[in-house]
């Protein structure tokens, strides 16, 4: 009994880790300007490494948007581990060209406790076992630190001890994909980490890592599949809960991936849209220039801050290093409301009953700095909400919203405006115009 608790308690102590940082970047036909475009701003953000997601390792475009991707990295801070995308290519022998061929690269991210090579999947993989996982790994030419999404394995989330048994031998640790949004659903849901909580104790007290995602919101046309989940503020809270964790769940996950970089099939994309590797049918959807989503990166940027920080609150998080002022943010909404009529389009998304229309903010203050500082959110013309900033993370989605222009300030007592946004996106129409009924969010920064 007594040994037991004993190693139940080494197990649960497992040792503190730097915490990590990635985005995953979908793999695409990519311009070297672009890749180092994007090199650099994740650079800025504080971001470690991108989990590249390879969905097909053999096509021209793909070998050389790698190659492209990994020559951009060269010299700079940020590294790169595969996301092998097993819900694209089912047999992970397709991959090991790939990863042979990047694997001692000195921007590949390396971790754990021997600190190997990274190497994760997007998906499961049907058929695979921990026996042929490490078969497949021990014929690679490293060894690698294996942290692969099973999420939607039988048992993870049903019965985390038959998973375990299934899978310590085979894993380093687990990812927990879906957790990053609240629930599919009709009707409006909120996200939590209650279940990242119980996954993340059952993986350390299997000695293993934890990895969870967090995102902005989920809106997917793409693909035959069109389907929206509850936005609204569903990443500053997560970035709230997760802050949170070392002291509701008594220790945090030892990465986090943020979902996503570039995937414009899906609206939760923070970095530009590279149009030269986008499908015109993406394109309808989610572009760069009627969809920009880069003005949520200063949030991003300061959130991994804090978290790298090991702070345990998002009262402590600050702006990034480099912003023009003591106060960023970043304000974002759908372009028509919830009861707007989508016909002569392709309809409404499934769980568009879980849309509230809203205008959605975000702002970090810094701590100690003089003066009183509210936000103000305008729609339609109309004030429609004031609040009182406090120092750290602030964020609400405010209701009772018009159409029209949309517009949030950070103001001072007297008033004076010191950041604001939101005049630049399309504002809120009654109806969608021509055929598109994107549930995508208009985002824009507060400078
Ligand atoms: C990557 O860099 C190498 C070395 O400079 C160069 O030979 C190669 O052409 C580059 N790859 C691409 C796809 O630009
Ligand atoms: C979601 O959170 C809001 C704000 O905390 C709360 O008012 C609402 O009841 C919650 N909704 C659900 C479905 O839990």
């Amino acid at each position: 009994m007594l040994a037991l608790s004993l190693l139940g308690l080494l197990a649960l102590s497992t040792p503190a880790v730097a915490g990590d940082v990635f985005v995953h970047y979908m793999g695409q036909g990519l311009k070297a300007e672009s890749a180092a475009g994007d090199v650099a701003k994740a650079v800025a953000m504080g971001v470690d490494a991108f989990a590249l997601n390879i969905g097909q390792p053999d096509p021209t475009w793909s070998v050389e948007s790698t190659q492209r991707l990994f020559n951009a990295t060269k010299g700079t801070k940020l590294k790169i581990f595969f996301s092998l995308d097993l819900y694209a290519t089912n047999d992970p022998e397709r991959f090991r060209k790939t990863i042979n061929t990047y694997i001692k690269h000195p921007n590949y991210y390396t971790a754990g406790p021997s600190n190997l090579p990274m190497l994760s999947t997007f998906s499961n993989g049907n058929g695979w076992t921990a026996t042929s996982w490490n078969k497949f790994r021990d014929s690679l030419d490293s060894k690698t630190y294996f942290v692969p999404m099973f999420d939607q394995l039988p048992n993870y989330y049903t019965n985390p001890d038959a998973f375990w048994s299934s899978w310590k031998t085979g894993v380093d640790g687990v990812f927990t994909w879906e957790q990053a949004w609240p629930g599919r659903s009709n009707t409006h849901q909120n996200v939590s980490t209650d279940l990242d909580a119980s996954l993340m104790r059952k993986a350390h007290s299997n000695s293993k890592a934890y990895m969870t995602g967090l995102s902005t919101f989920q809106y997917k046309h793409w693909d035959g599949s069109h389907w929206y989940r509850s936005g609204d503020v569903v990443m500053p809270e997560k970035m709230t809960q997760l802050l949170a964790l070392s002291n509701t769940a008594g220790s945090r996950p030892d990465f986090i991936q943020i979902q996503s970089w570039n995937d414009a099939g899906e609206g939760h994309y923070i970095g530009p849209l590279r149009h030269e590797g986008l499908d015109e049918k993406q394109l309808v959807y989610a572009n760069q220039n009627d969809h920009p989503h880069e003005g949520w990166q200063p949030l991003f940027a300061s959130f991994i801050a804090a978290w790298k920080a090991n702070a345990k609150d998002a009262s402590q998080m600050r702006t990034p290093a480099g912003s023009r002022t003591f106060v960023v943010g970043a304000m974002w909404h759908r372009e028509f409301l919830a009861t707007s009529s989508c016909a002569g389009t392709d309809g409404r998304p499934e769980g568009a009953g879980a849309a509230v229309d809203t205008i959605n903010w975000a702002v970090v203050l810094n701590d100690g700095v003089a003066g009183t500082y509210y936000v103000q959110v305008w729609s339609g013309g109309s004030l429609i909400s004031k609040e009182k900033l406090l120092p750290g993370l602030n964020y609400r989605a405010v209701r009772g919203i018009k159409t029209g222009e949309q517009h949030v300030q950070v103001v001072d007592a007297a008033g004076k405006p010191i950041i604001e946004g939101g005049k630049q996106t399309k504002g809120i129409l009654a109806n969608p115009t021509g055929n598109i009924c994107t549930y995508n969010y208009q985002v824009a920064g507060l400078v």
